[in-house]
Parts: C-alpha cells; sequence; structure tokens
C-alpha cells in the first residue's frame, strides 16, 4: 500500500520529506541513501541545502547511491548526472564526495560494472532511504515499461518517451543517450523506506496509474505498491486525477 500526502504546494512537499530526513539522520548518521537527479528533486536538494547551512542536519557520516546515469557521455560532461548531482547537492552539503557513488558508466565492460555496482550496494547493507520520481510512462530510476519485478542493476536502452523528455537538455532527442546503468526495480524494492515526489499536471495521469491500474511490467510505477515502506508526495495538480 502506497501512503499518500497531498500537499498544499510543493515546497510543502520537500520540506515535509526533508524534515523525515533530517531525523532519520539524527538517528542513523552512517544511513546509506538513495538520489534520483530530474526536475522533481530539485526542490528538496535546495531544502537539505538550506538545513545543512543553517546547521539543522550533517551528512558527514552517510552515504549515497544514485539511481542510474547516462551511458556514452564524456566523463567530464555536465549533463552526466555525477555532475548534475554535484551541482543541485553535493556542493551544498557535507557528504564526502568519496562516498557519493554512481553506476561505473565508463568501464569497458558495462555488464559488469552494473554488477559491481549492485555487490557495492549490497555490502553498504542496502539502501535506508531512497527519493524517487516517476517518469511519465511510469518509468522508476530507468526501469522502462517491460522492466520486471526482479530486475537488478543493469545496463537498459532508453524509451523514447524519457528521451524525448531529455531533449531540451540535450537540444534534441537524437543527442539524447541511447542507454543507460540502472538500479533494477528489486534493487529499488530493497530500500527500506522509499520516498516518492510527482508535482504538476503533467504528472497527474502516472500517479492515477501508479495507485490505480493493474500492477504490471507495462508501469513499473505499479511494482511500488508491493513495497512495505513507500510514501507518495504529490501537490494538488499531481493528485488531480487519483481517486483519494
Ligand atoms: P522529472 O523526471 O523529475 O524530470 O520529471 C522524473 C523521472 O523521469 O524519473
Amino acid at each position: 500500500m502506497i501512503r499518500t500526502h497531498v500537499h498544499p504546494t510543493r515546497d510543502a512537499a520537500d520540506a515535509s520529506v526533508a524534515a523525515e530526513l533530517r531525523v532519520l539522520l539524527r538517528a542513523e548518521p552512517r544511513a546509506v541513501l538513495g538520489f534520483a537527479t530530474g526536475n522533481t528533486p530539485i526542490g528538496l536538494y535546495r531544502t537539505l541545502a538550506a538545513d545543512r547551512a543553517a546547521g539543522r542536519v550533517s551528512l558527514a557520516l552517510a552515504s549515497s547511491f544514485n539511481l542510474d546515469e547516462y551511458v556514452g557521455l564524456d566523463p567530464e560532461d555536465p549533463r552526466r548526472f555525477g555532475a548534475w548531482m554535484r551541482e543541485q547537492l553535493f556542493r551544498h552539503v557535507d557528504l564526502p564526495l568519496a562516498r557519493a557513488r554512481f553506476p561505473d558508466v565508463d568501464a569497458v565492460d558495462l555488464d559488469a560494472a552494473a554488477r559491481a555496482y549492485e555487490a557495492a550496494l549490497a555490502s553498504a547493507g542496502g539502501l535506508d532511504w531512497l527519493v524517487l520520481g516517476i517518469g511519465r510512462n511510469g518509468h522508476v530510476g530507468f526501469n522502462e515499461p517491460g522492466s520486471s519485478v526482479d530486475s537488478r542493476t543493469r545496463v537498459v536502452e532508453l524509451a523514447e518517451t524519457t528521451r524525448a523528455d531529455a531533449a531540451r537538455t540535450f537540444g534534441g532527442a537524437e543527442n539524447v543517450p541511447r542507454r543507460a546503468i540502472t538500479m533494477g526495480v528489486a534493487t529499488i524494492l530493497g530500500a527500506k523506506r522509499i520516498r516518492v515526489l510527482a508535482f504538476g499536471a503533467a504528472k497527474a495521469a502516472i500517479v492515477r496509474a501508479c495507485l490505480h491500474e493493474p500492477v504490471s511490467e507495462r508501469c513499473p510505477a505499479t511494482f511500488l505498491r508491493g513495497h512495505p515502506d513507500v510514501e507518495l508526495h504529490l501537490d494538488p495538480e499531481s493528485a488531480a486525477l487519483a481517486s483519494p
């Protein structure tokens, strides 16, 4: 069952999720966190940065694993999720960069790199807390429609809708990478707590599908309903088509 919270504003949703993370990090300073990229978590990361500046939170002992990373971009490309995370979060907080992990998309053997990422996460004890967005096609991480519930970290082909949604960043869909390494659905469901954020009218249909459509590979976000501690944080626009 997904516990759903409809907040009056996106800022209120970000504040609520950030407040939980502050409590968690005080109780478990060595927490292993899972981070997402995209437009959705930007406000949460801004809130965490402000919390750090005010001395309300410390990530000094924490570690993190990002959900996914594009394959095929230059290591210095600012559109890599590693660069994006440094800009949006890591340079504003005290999480040591050496403990902020990404799949090794520069490896010669990408399948081995994916397996190594899964193994590194397992040996860190798994994710204590994971923030997720949902793609318009129901993907979580880069688990596109068709991803199985028992999938693990692996190399994937990006769906056309995903590449279209990233077109603006890359100056055209044809320039968006075709592949990525992503945590699998089973990897995601292994997190102790999953906090899903979805904002704006463009997410209303997929939020409804995630909550009410049959659980199926056609919409990987529906698999979240099988998790024991998952919360969906919405604004009124993204909640508009969901039944109470
Ligand atoms: P967005 O992407 O946050 O940019 O909407 C969400 C996702 O694709 O997971």
